[in-house]
């Protein structure tokens, strides 16, 4: 039985749509719908809507779905590069220029990271989240300012990043590992949508103590964990260590 039997399928109402949705279902073995109802087994549907790739759960089959997000965060500049100046990118480094960021999720910090003009790798080991960072990376890419600055969406490479660190051609200066951790309650009233909703589809990340090994053996300098700011260390005490709200970014310089 494929992992996401009974779990996710692809929805398509709108006939334009039929083709790209017939294969994405097929690449994720999952069945295709024209319409669902309560009784449908599956908890999770994908579904092209307005033009970009959405992610719904019962509950946002209604109200529209989530995509990634490729419009800059709130506060961020509205330039290319943007400036370096908050947690995140004291503690990626002043000297880096090349990341990777190994759990890419929802893209989130990747197009921040993008955005400050790193150069930019991103590995994610869900086939949905891949689609679905596949198809943000595609809008992105058709923005104007990406044009207009001839400038490529970052790469992504899908499957599990404690294998594919093993098999870099270079090293990159800094890894960037944001796993899902435990939550602190059951539900966080803080929590996301979009974060809850990752963790329901796929769970916490028990490997992760795995994930920053392979890391740490792969990068030239350094690795960067986001970390809630009620966690352990994932790695043991860091060399340093950098507060955002209610996180933390921990840093693990290579000797
Ligand atoms: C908490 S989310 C990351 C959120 C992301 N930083 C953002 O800004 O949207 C964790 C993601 O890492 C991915 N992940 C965890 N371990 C991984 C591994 N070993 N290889 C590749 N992806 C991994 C999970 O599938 C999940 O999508």
């Amino acid at each position: 039985m494929d992992k996401y039997s009974g779990k996710l399928a692809v929805l398509c109402q709108s006939l334009s749509d039929k083709e790209r949705s017939q294969e994405l279902a097929d690449r994720l073995f999952v069945p295709l719908y024209d319409s669902v109802d309560k009784s449908a087994p599956e908890s999770f549907f994908l579904s092209w809507r307005d033009g970009c790739l959405k992610l719904l759960d019962k509950e946002l089959l209604k109200k529209g779905g989530l995509a990634v997000d490729i419009e800059p965060r709130n506060g961020e500049q509205r330039s290319w590069p943007a400036p370096k100046q908050d947690a995140l990118s004291q503690a990626l480094g002043r000297k880096t220029k090349t990341v990777i960021d190994a759990t890419t999720g929802w893209g989130q910090d990747s197009l921040h990271i993008f955005r400050m003009g790193y150069e930019l790798q991103c590995i994610e080991r869900s086939p949905i989240m891949s689609e679905l960072l596949r198809d943000g990376f595609r809008r992105l890419a058709e923005q104007d300012w990406m044009q207009r600055l001839n400038l490529e969406s970052p790469p992504l490479l899908s499957g599990n990043a404690i294998e594919l660190l093993n098999t870099l051609e270079s090293p990159p200066d800094c890894i960037y590992l944001d796993p899902m951790f435990p939550p602190k309650r059951k539900k966080s009233a803080l929590a996301k949508k979009s974060m809850m909703v990752l963790r329901e589809l796929l769970g916490d990340d028990e490997d992760k103590e795995w994930l920053f090994e392979a890391a740490l053996s792969a990068t030239a300098k350094r690795v960067v964990v986001k970390s809630p700011d009620y966690a352990e260390p994932l790695g043991g005490k860091p060399s340093e260590s950098y507060q955002g709200k209610l996180l933390r970014y921990d840093v693990y310089l290579k000797n």
